[in-house]
């Protein structure tokens, strides 16, 4: 009489463990499926050990308006830490990390990543047509005492400037800011190309 009382508890919590880890899974797959909320970046393995041999950090246009830009992170810089590209229509991120884990996020923008050693981080932002000026990159991982100073600058030059934007140029990423918190809430989700 005892055993099967307690028998019947053994059910009960493997019911209740059991849609916990349903519940988890279906909220998964809702993410996943029906908001489409899946990593927009890819993390090919590379060798820390040959990494300054295997990686060449810098800018490189690959067709009118296309550009690779590679980049290494590491205690406390982003190599390069100016970047500017003209009429950008596609960039091609590839992203590591000589140390140990970073973020790389283009302040304002929805470009947010997670760098980390041994991977190249590699991802494609469409920045929008009316992207222009200076903006700034930050580190969103702590990673040492010197964090807070890993920055560094993407510049977006636009040869049809509109007059309308003039004032972006100018360095204020004012704007741009509260429009990054608009989509913040996606931000685990690495790289966002929403924005419509
Ligand atoms: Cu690199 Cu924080």
């Amino acid at each position: 009489m005892a055993n099967d009382e307690g028998l019947i508890y053994e059910y009960v919590w493997i019911v209740i463990v059991a849609s916990i880890v349903a519940g988890m899974a279906a909220s998964l797959a809702y993410y996943g499926i029906a908001l489409d909320l899946n990593p927009a970046c890819n993390a090919t393995p590379i060798d820390v050990t040959t990494l300054t041999e295997e990686f060449q950090p810098g800018v490189k246009q690959i067709a009118p308006g296309v550009y690779q830009v590679n980049i290494l992170a590491g205690q406390f810089f982003w190599n390069p830490n100016k970047i500017v590209l003209e009429d950008p229509v596609r960039i091609e991120f590839r992203i590591t990390s000589k140390d140990v884990v970073h973020g790389f996020e283009i302040v304002g923008t929805n470009v947010n990543v997670m760098v980390f050693p041994g991977y190249v981080a590699e991802f494609v932002w469409e920045p929008p047509k009316d992207a222009q000026g200076k903006y700034l990159i930050i580190c969103h991982e702590y990673c040492g005492i010197g964090h807070q100073y890993m920055q560094a600058e993407l510049e977006i030059k636009r040869s049809n400037t509109l007059l309308s934007q003039g004032d972006i140029t100018n360095g204020s990423n004012t704007e741009d800011v509260g429009e990054f918190s608009k989509v913040k809430y996606l931000k685990f989700n690495g790289v966002i190309v929403s924005e419509g």
